[in-house]
């Protein structure tokens, strides 16, 4: 017989963030997209957006939150078994930028690897980083989600140039006394997959046109029919996490989405019926889209400005490109 390791129950322990420093109003955006802030504020509630500077990359990025949340959680790099880095915006196929920050933090034996679940990816990490924990075959598991999207968004593509932002977040996974992180509701609507896109690195290769003639794979949307699924079929996957937790809407503080667009967040939680006194984070308004980042920066803000939210249960969901999904009940770090 094979010898199973036996695990322990799994929580966040605590949550790590680094904010990009440029922030960007949406004034400084609309001349080359033919916007206005009204426009901008009504439709998705982005005031302001923040981007990294030119020389900080993705690994500088998830380094500084993964730093943050081992401080935060006691824990030294030793004890971090795992490294997962969620990120689309990581240029290099390989080696991994998990494995740039695990060398940044000085976790030098830890297994490290990327995660491309575009918006989903932080909630994709964390229903794995628990499954680790509980199954054994991890202690510490570090969730980051890092983006520097300003690298992959065209500043005139009307679709996409007021969304996306920079930033890092990251959460520490580890051993608790009750368990801490519901299961995971997930999958993708993969048949779907061509309403968000990048275009291939290959376009470089495959061409004898001159480099400079072949559009960079900057993020492309159909920002209608990502809406219309989103409003449509995540609130779904939430009230699934919640039903996974066996637990009532009631019983939730907190409601910490992917921070994609505020109408999307507040179609979401009047359709899964989230009470009126339920915290909704809303990041979104100052930071913008950090895709996989997002949700720990929201949920960061949201502790920030309400410490007795601290030990008290949230929802999470990401959703994006794919079309993936997750979301998880948690107990907040
Ligand atoms: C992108 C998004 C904000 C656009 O809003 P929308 O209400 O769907 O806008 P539409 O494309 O239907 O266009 C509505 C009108 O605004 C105009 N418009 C489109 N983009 C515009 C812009 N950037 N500024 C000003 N006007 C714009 C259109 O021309 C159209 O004008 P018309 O009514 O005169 O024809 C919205 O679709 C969205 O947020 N989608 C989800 C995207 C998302 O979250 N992606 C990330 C997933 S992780």
């Amino acid at each position: 017989m094979i010898k199973v390791p036996t695990g322990s129950n799994a929580s966040i322990l605590s949550v790590g963030i680094y904010r990009a420093t440029n922030v960007v109003p949406n004034s400084a955006i609309v001349e080359k997209i033919d916007s206005t802030d009204e426009w901008i504020q009504q439709r998705t509630g982005i005031e302001t957006r923040r981007f990294a500077d030119k020389n900080i990359s993705v690994i500088d990025m998830g380094t500084a939150a993964a730093l943050q949340a081992m401080q935060r959680a006691g824990i030294s790099a030793e004890q971090v078994d795992v490294v997962i880095l969620a990120t689309i915006t990581y240029p290099h196929q390989t080696p991994s930028g998990a494995s740039g920050i695990a060398t940044n933090i000085g976790a030098h034996k830890a297994a490290a690897f990327d995660l491309s679940a575009a918006c989903a990816g932080f909630t994709y990490g964390v229903g794995l980083a628990n499954d680790l924990v509980r199954g054994g075959t991890a202690k510490h598991v570090l969730v980051i989600g890092s983006e520097k999207i300003s690298d992959f968004t065209n500043p005139t593509d009307r679709a996409t140039a007021f969304i996306f932002a920079d930033g890092a977040g990251a959460v520490v996974v580890g051993p608790s006394a009750e368990q801490g992180i519901g299961p995971t509701a997930w999958g993708s609507d993969s048949d779907q997959r061509d309403a968000i896109t990048m275009s291939s690195w290959l376009n470089f290769k495959d061409t004898d046109a001159p480099a400079n003639t072949i559009e960079w794979p900057d993020i492309v949307q159909e920002g209608q029919r990502v809406f219309r699924w989103a409003v449509f079929s995540v609130s779904k996957v939430g009230s699934k996490a919640i039903e996974l937790a066996g637990i009532t809407p009631d019983k939730l503080k907190a409601f910490v989405p992917h921070q994609a667009n505020l109408r999307i967040i507040e179609s979401m939680a009047k359709d899964m019926k989230l009470s009126p006194d339920v915290l909704i984070a809303d990041d979104i308004r100052t930071n913008g889209n950090t895709s996989a980042a997002s949700i720990p920066l929201a949920m960061d803000a949201l502790l920030q400005a309400h410490p007795e939210m601290h030990g008290q249960l949230a929802l999470i969901i990401g959703y994006g490109a794919g079309l993936a999904f997750a979301a998880q009940v948690i107990k907040l770090p």
